[in-house]
């Protein structure tokens, strides 16, 4: 497929996905989400490949979802259309992606990276929801992903006034797992997904999806799911040249199976 509004490279093991519609500071229209949803379907399809990183541009991840798109339409088209339940097919992407911020990450913007598994954040980037600006609110998840990674307190303020969060306080509060040099972002985000991308295939499936689950059950259900995959890569060949490798001072070598 030919990209017009993503850049798709691969290097190496790590599919770099970099947002382009600098005009429009990256806002996410009908054509990003779908060139983004063909990107991570190839992505997780690929076996060659192992980890992803979504990024944008020094000035903006993405300033949200596209203000002009959806400016002249009315509550019969937005929920007749299930407005923006595509998104809800990028957070199925199986293996595992990073969101690389610098700039603003702006209303579906901050939405996206929030989807993303964790968010590595440039000290340039900022935060926000502001929906509520413009009379509206998130649509692409932002108040329950935001509540889950902050809390009520940071999340309320954030939807009810708009008022942005920079990197620091993005990392005290949770939000992001490291902040780096802008100008070092995407290297240290590529250099991250190798790390993953060189891990046993398999047991990188089980690891996201059992974090995920911790946000879908309660401790129980979730303890037990994760006990259970565990004990299911116990049926890989990979576990037994993990630990054999371990055991025997050297680098494991992965099958996949
Ligand atoms: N949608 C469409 N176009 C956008 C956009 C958006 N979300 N954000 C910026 N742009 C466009 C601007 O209209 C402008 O285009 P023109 O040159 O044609 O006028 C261009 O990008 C550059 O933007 P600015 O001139 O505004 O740049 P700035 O540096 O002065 O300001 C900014 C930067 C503070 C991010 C400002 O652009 C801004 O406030 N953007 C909107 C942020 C926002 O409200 N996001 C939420 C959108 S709604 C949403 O996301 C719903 C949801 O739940 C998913």
């Amino acid at each position: 497929m030919t990209y017009e509004t993503i850049i798709v490279e691969q290097r190496g093991a790590v599919t770099l996905v970099t947002l382009n519609r600098p005009q429009a500071l990256n806002a996410l229209n009908g054509q990003v989400l779908d060139e983004l949803l063909a990107a991570m379907a190839a992505f997780d399809a690929d076996a060659s490949q192992g980890c992803a990183v979504v990024t944008g541009s020094a000035k903006a991840f993405a300033a949200g979802a596209d203000i002009k798109e959806m400016q002249a339409q009315g509550f019969a088209a937005m929920y007749g259309h299930d407005f923006f339940a595509g998104w809800d097919r990028f957070t199925r992407t199986r293996k595992p992606i990073i969101a690389a911020v610098a700039g603003y990450a702006l209303g579906g913007g901050c939405e996206l990276a929030m989807m993303c598994d964790f968010i590595l954040a440039a000290d340039t980037a900022k935060f926000g929801q502001p929906e509520v600006k413009l009379a509206v609110s998130p649509g692409m998840g932002g108040s329950q992903r935001l509540a889950r990674a902050v809390g009520k307190a940071k999340a309320m303020e954030m939807c009810l006034t708009g008022r942005m969060m920079d990197a620091a306080e993005a990392e005290r509060a949770g939000l992001v797992s490291r902040i780096v040099p802008a100008d070092e972002l995407v290297e240290e985000a590529v250099k991250t997904a190798a790390t993953i991308a060189a891990m046993a295939p398999l047991a990188v499936l089980a690891n996201k999806e059992m974090v995920n689950m911790a946000f879908e059950s309660g401790l129980a259900a979730g303890v037990q799911f994760e006990r259970r995959l565990f004990h299911g890569l116990f049926g890989s060949a990979d576990q037994s040249e993990g630990m054999a490798a371990f055991v025997e001072k050297r680098a494991g070598v992965w099958t996949g199976k």
